[in-house]
């Protein structure tokens, strides 16, 4: 199974052509969960391009597409909440703190749904990667989650159906996130102090115009603290105007 929101990508298009090769059958599923949005995000705007979707999949090995209404996943009465803890803690919940039942929630439903041997999901949403492995862990779900690399456009922003809202000079600044990202990552992995790095990555994001949520450096796995000889995860969110971008990259473990 592949869980997307539809208007799909070159980076969901990844995890199609993965599932592909692994199972002999897949399911796409294309629901805009409104679980998942607060009050003042972007769920009316969200694009939506149902038959487009559809027509992308065609050709790729996809044997159903999953498309349900909000009544369908949500019928009068429903009242049932998915909530995890450990990597669902920080980061994007202190700035969206209903993101995660949201998502949790309905990849239960979805997964419960189809059943699938193995789902694929982004590294683009790292968190949401490592919150989906945990619960799928904690609910014995019995379906394997496997992880896949971020699909950048030729600039190196990851792909995102939120790129289009960026106008000419937003979508300048935002192709800068990737590069600063790895100046950071860059300067960790020659040993410079985390403090240091991470205030040198914030203030270069914050003179291309971005307003940082956040710049953190994480245990790979878990999103703790990372300890000495971990593997490590570079995250960040922040504001370009009204668009909110979030991207990540891996860091070598402190050697
Ligand atoms: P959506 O944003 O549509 O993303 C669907 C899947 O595609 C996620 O696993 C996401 O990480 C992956 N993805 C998005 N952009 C990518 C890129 N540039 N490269 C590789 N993978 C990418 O994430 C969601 O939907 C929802 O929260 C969902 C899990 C479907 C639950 O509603």
């Amino acid at each position: 199974m592949v869980p997307t929101m539809g208007t799909l990508h070159a980076g969901h298009l990844s995890l199609v052509e993965a599932a592909a090769a692994k199972a002999d059958a897949v399911v796409v599923s294309t629901f805009v969960n409104p679980t998942q949005f607060g009050p003042s995000e972007d769920f009316d705007a969200y694009p939506r391009t149902e038959a487009e979707d559809v027509k992308k999949l065609t050709g790729r090995g996809v044997d159903v597409v999953f498309a349900p209404n909000a009544a369908e996943m949500y019928p009068q009465g429903f009242a049932t909440s998915v909530t995890v803890g450990g990597p669902a803690a920080g980061l994007e919940t202190d700035f969206r703190p209903h993101f995660f039942a949201g998502v949790a929630t309905v990849v239960t439903k979805l997964l419960l749904a189809a059943r699938p041997h193995f789902a694929f999901f982004g590294e683009k949403d790292y968190q949401q990667l490592l919150v989906v492995k945990r619960l799928t862990a904690d609910l014995n779900i019995g379906t394997e989650i496997i992880g896949r690399p971020t699909v950048r456009e030729a600039d190196d922003l990851g792909l995102s159906s939120r790129n289009a809202y960026l106008d000419g000079a937003a979508r300048r600044s935002a192709s800068r996130l990737p590069a600063i990202l790895r100046y950071v990552v860059v300067a960790l992995e020659a040993g410079a102090p985390v403090e240091t790095a991470l205030a040198d990555g914030h203030t270069a994001l914050e003179r291309e115009g971005f307003e940082v949520d956040y710049l953190a450096l994480c245990d790979a796995a878990t999103l703790a603290a990372p300890k000495f000889g971990a593997a490590r995860r570079l995250l960040v969110a922040a504001r370009i105007g009204s668009t909110r971008l979030i991207d990540n990259m891996a860091v070598a473990a402190e050697a």
